[in-house]
């Protein structure tokens, strides 16, 4: 197939390019690079440099794309809650133009980066695709409103759309891996203290009603994540929009993580226990039943892996 990658230049959207590579996909980037880098787009794949707003247009029109896998955006909670302005205008505004230039282009199927962060505070867990979507910022709500306008679309202009909402993101699969300017992610920030770029890491609260009193989360390893969206293209059907969510169904707590990481490093990897961080629930856990029912799709890289992959990755 011929496909436009968004935001291609960045962590997940390297790595998704480069396995459709792999699968003898074409595929065209289109990145604005203000966090994306050029040497992480996959040899093989054209690099476009614009917004959304600039590129999608000219470069779907007449380009015989058959589909389109949509990453780009702003993706730092915090930052926004400092800026929602930016947080609409870039996720929700560029993905509006994007869609326009789909619909007046002819290109019918799209797979989104959706998020966790569109259920929020979760009543239950694991997570399933039924339950409540209450975002507690402003990031989650501009992810979420995108959701809402992949049904409409779907409903009155007959797209193909599939939604996967992510759980937490890690490792790296070769040259392709995370690296950005403004690291909050915490296997990243773990892993820089082994690579001595930082005396300690903060452990945002330790009083959580958890086993061992820090946060829990659901991890993936990014190139199992990545398989999720070959499957999820291939699934597209015209005037349907289905969402999964995308997380290996089990929890580990921070603590848990940061041993896994003193044991793949080798490093005693030393830990401040801080305040807790504003809006972070205790318990983050998919259900994938959904995705595992319908596409055939089980995470097969434990955390361990993820790990290793992004310490090796960092090397
Ligand atoms: N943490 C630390 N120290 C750090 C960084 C993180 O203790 O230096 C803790 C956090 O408090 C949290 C856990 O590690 O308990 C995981 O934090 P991350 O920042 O790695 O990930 P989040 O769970 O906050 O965020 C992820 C995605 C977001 C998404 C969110 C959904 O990265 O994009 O899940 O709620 F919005």
């Amino acid at each position: 197939m011929k496909l436009l990658v968004t935001g291609g230049a960045g962590y997940i959207g390297s790595v998704v390019t480069a396995q459709l590579l792999a699968a003898d996909h074409e595929v065209v980037v289109v990145d604005d690079m203000s966090t994306g880098h050029a040497d992480a787009v996959p040899a093989g794949a054209t690099l476009v440099q614009g917004t959304l707003r600039s590129s999608a247009r000219p470069v779907l029109d007449g380009g015989g794309f058959d589909a389109v896998l949509h990453f780009a955006a702003k993706s730092l909670v915090g930052e926004s809650v400092q800026q929602p302005g930016l947080y609409w205008d870039k996720n929700l505004g560029e993905t509006l133009a994007l869609l326009d230039a789909m619909r007046i282009s002819g290109v019918s199927r799209i797979v989104f980066s959706s998020t966790a962060a569109t259920y929020g505070e979760p009543e239950s867990t694991p997570i399933m695709e039924t339950d409540p979507t209450r975002p507690t910022n402003p990031y989650g709500a501009s992810k979420l409103a995108i959701d809402t306008c992949l049904t409409s679309f779907a409903a009155l202009h007959g797209l193909g759309a599939v939604s996967l909402r992510y759980f937490n993101v890690a490792g790296a699969c070769g040259p392709y891996g995370e690296r950005h300017a403004v690291e909050t992610h915490l296997i990243p920030n773990v892993l820089a203290v082994a690579r001595g770029a930082r005396e300690s890491v903060s452990l945002f609260g330790d009083d959580y009603p958890t086993p061992d009193g820090t946060c829990i989360r659901d991890y993936i390893h990014v190139a199992d994540l990545a398989a999720a969206h070959l499957l999820a293209l291939g699934s597209c059907r015209p005037g349907t929009h289905e969402i999964y969510n995308l997380g290996s169904g089990d929890g580990s707590s921070v603590a848990e993580v940061v041993g896994v990481c003193r044991a793949v490093t080798g490093h005693p990897i030393p830990v401040v226990t801080s305040p807790r961080r504003t809006g972070d629930p205790a318990v983050l856990v998919a259900s994938s039943a959904k995705i595992q029912a319908a596409l055939g799709w089980k995470p097969s890289r434990d955390l361990h892996a993820m790990v290793a992959d992004a310490w090796a990755f960092l090397q």
